[in-house]
């Protein structure tokens, strides 16, 4: 082939310019990496270029580091497959391989960096739908018989402690079961999941039921993943809650238990230790009743919390405050 002609269809494709393309015979394991860089070194996005430049960079020294064999690599391409396979518009197994992984909490946690006394994000989950019913200060999220009867309650503050009012909270949970409403085969409507706006003192109520517990998906590439880790697939029991007011930093967080057995072992690594929360018992049915649960002969655990959100400037300070942290240590 003539110059001419391979310039022509290096360019029918992706309008590569052949002359620009660096030209390498010699592909050794010490040279590789190099050769990688510079043939992706025409790339017009520069922070495209920077991430594949550090990537290649990790992914070959690993191959290196690890002396990988080519069984061990084929066994990795089919896990890879195989989490591809098992993922659909449902349910996406990428996404559990990147929280199990600790990816997904560390993006988290990298880009919701919070001013000192705000209250800290955590990982979304899989389980958030735009559905929700909206409900009125102590109204309940769950239906009759859903589980243990918990009521919730706290304010939306500022970092300086003062009320915001009409804040929306979204707020979900798995069942007694551990079991997301949208996790059922024949949902017909969102259940143990609301919609409210904080009063304007800044509070908030509603009764919800206990969340529990619960394994991640068991019947997929990686929980057997995690089996041969040696982990388990548990998360512990949890109340996820969005905050949601103009002028300040959207929340994204949920609320564990103290005493759950998993809240030191989170299969997705989504506890933080300032969102671990001393629930109560509470007795007295003529409370269980004033709250509006049902059967006053049982009683129900307590929750108590505050949400405190920077404003958007606060939240865009202690971002820029953590990149340079992290730069220093880089
Ligand atoms: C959850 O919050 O429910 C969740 C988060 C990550 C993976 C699986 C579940
Ligand atoms: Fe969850």
């Amino acid at each position: 082939m003539d110059p001419g002609e391979a310039a022509r269809l290096a360019a029918k494709v992706h309008g590569t310019d052949f002359s620009k393309v660096p030209q390498f015979l010699d592909i050794s394991p010490e040279a590789i990496t190099a050769q990688v860089h510079a043939v992706n070194s025409n790339c017009k996005d520069d922070r495209t270029k920077f991430i594949f430049e550090r990537l290649i960079t990790h992914l070959h020294d690993f191959v290196r580091e690890t002396s990988l064999t080519t069984d061990e690599w084929m066994t990795a391409i089919n896990f890879l497959t195989a989490v591809g396979h098992k993922s659909s518009d449902l349910r996406s197994e990428m996404i559990l391989l990147s929280d199990t992984l600790g990816v997904s909490s560390l993006v988290e946690m990298l880009n919701n960096a919070k001013p000192p006394n705000a209250t800290v994000g955590t990982v979304l989950g899989p389980f958030f739908t735009n559905d929700a019913h909206h409900l009125q200060t102590g109204e309940s999220i769950a239906s009759e018989g859903k589980g243990h009867y918990m009521y919730v309650e706290g304010k939306i503050l500022t970092t300086k402690g003062e009320p915001i009012p009409g804040a929306t909270i979204d707020t979900w949970e798995s069942d007694g079961d551990g079991i997301y409403d949208n996790q059922y085969e024949n949902r017909t409507e969102p259940d143990c999941r609301g919609q409210l706006k904080s009063e304007k003192d800044g509070s908030f109520a509603y009764r919800a039921v206990v969340p529990v517990p619960y394994g991640i998906p068991n019947d997929g590439p990686v929980a057997s993943m995690l089996g041969h880790l040696g982990r388990h697939i548990y998360r512990p029991g949890h109340l996820h809650v969005r905050v949601e007011a103009p002028g300040y930093e959207t929340l994204i967080t949920a609320l564990y238990f103290e005493g759950d057995p998993y809240v030191t072992s989170d299969a997705v690594f989504g506890v933080r230790n300032s969102l671990i929360i001393k629930s109560t018992v509470v007795e007295d049915p003529e409370v269980t009743k004033a709250r509006g649960f049902l059967n006053t002969s049982k009683p129900h655990t307590y929750l108590k919390h505050d949400f405190i959100l920077p404003t958007v400037q606060e939240a865009e300070e202690a971002k820029k405050a953590l990149k340079l942290k992290l730069k220093s240590h880089l």
